[in-house]
């Protein structure tokens, strides 16, 4: 079945634009990114879209739907309410370079501040040996398509540019989670403190866990649940425990 649907949509660059209203055909089944294609091929030939495997797996599609981040080739139109209008815009925390593209080179730029998995000394890739929880723990964060929804849904930079500098976002205090959390990381045996970093440079404290960031990731990961409270509670750990306290002190004191 075909119908017609309303669709107002964000054109313009970073110097500014507005909502250009479009009458668009749909057919059942399809999702977001059908219309919008639809929307180039007939009225629109130079509207500026990103999007790459059409499969919810490349993480470029990225956009809002009627203000709520979402996945353009994930979100079907039958799940959207028809009656009224369907509004996209682009990601709002991040500059728009034109339509519904935006510049997320943030993200690229606090992914560069994680330092990798430092392998453990003596024991070479293949001899690895972990519990299956700490896989388990590993491969959900390791979902990740890298949409940046959850980024961009964070209130902590979603209205507040100038928190960007000192909050790396809940993708990377996951990934600083995820290695801190790492039975084989041997960060701390070079000097380097996850769980410090987490709080000093990733602006963990910034977090007041509302679990927005979870709500719109599209792979399901637990964000908040399993990553940004079990890191809280490893630096609260740190800071609370006396014998951990000083433990760390001695280490620092010898290294
Ligand atoms: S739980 Fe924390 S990181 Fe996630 S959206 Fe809320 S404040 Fe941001
Ligand atoms: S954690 Fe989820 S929402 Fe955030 S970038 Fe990865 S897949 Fe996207
Ligand atoms: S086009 Fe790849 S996730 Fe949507």
């Amino acid at each position: 079945m075909t119908h017609t649907v309303h669709f107002r949509v964000w054109r313009g660059d970073a110097e500014g634009g507005g909502l250009a209203d479009f009458d668009v055909e749909v057919n059942e089944g399809e999702v977001v990114l059908d219309a919008i294609h639809r929307l180039q091929a007939t009225q629109a030939p130079d509207l500026a879209v990103r999007w790459n495997c059409k499969a919810g797996k490349c993480g470029s599609c990225s956009a809002e739907i009627n203000g709520r981040p979402r996945l353009l080739c994930m979100t079907r139109m039958s799940v959207l309410d028809l009656t009224a209008p369907v509004t996209i815009t682009p990601l709002r925390a991040f500059p728009v370079l034109r339509d519904l593209v935006t510049d997320v080179s943030f993200n690229y730029a606090k992914a560069r501040e994680v330092p990798a998995f430092v392998p453990p000394p003596g024991v070479a890739p293949g001899e690895y040996r972990m519990r299956q929880e700490d896989v388990n723990r590993s491969q959900e964060f390791r979902k990740c398509i890298e949409c940046f929804l959850c980024q961009d849904v964070c209130h902590v930079v979603r209205d507040h540019e100038e928190n960007k500098t000192a909050f790396s976002g809940p993708r990377f205090l996951m990934r600083v989670a995820e290695l801190d959390m790492h039975p084989l990381d041997a960060a701390a045996e070079t000097g380097l403190d996850r769980k410090s970093t987490a709080q000093e440079e990733h602006g963990l404290g910034y977090c007041n866990i509302t679990k927005c960031c979870t709500e719109v990731c599209p792979e399901n990961i637990k964000i908040t649940d399993n990553a940004l409270i079990p890191m809280k509670e490893r630096v609260a750990d740190r800071k609370y425990d006396p014998l951990v306290w000083l433990g760390s002190k001695i280490r620092r004191r010898g290294a």
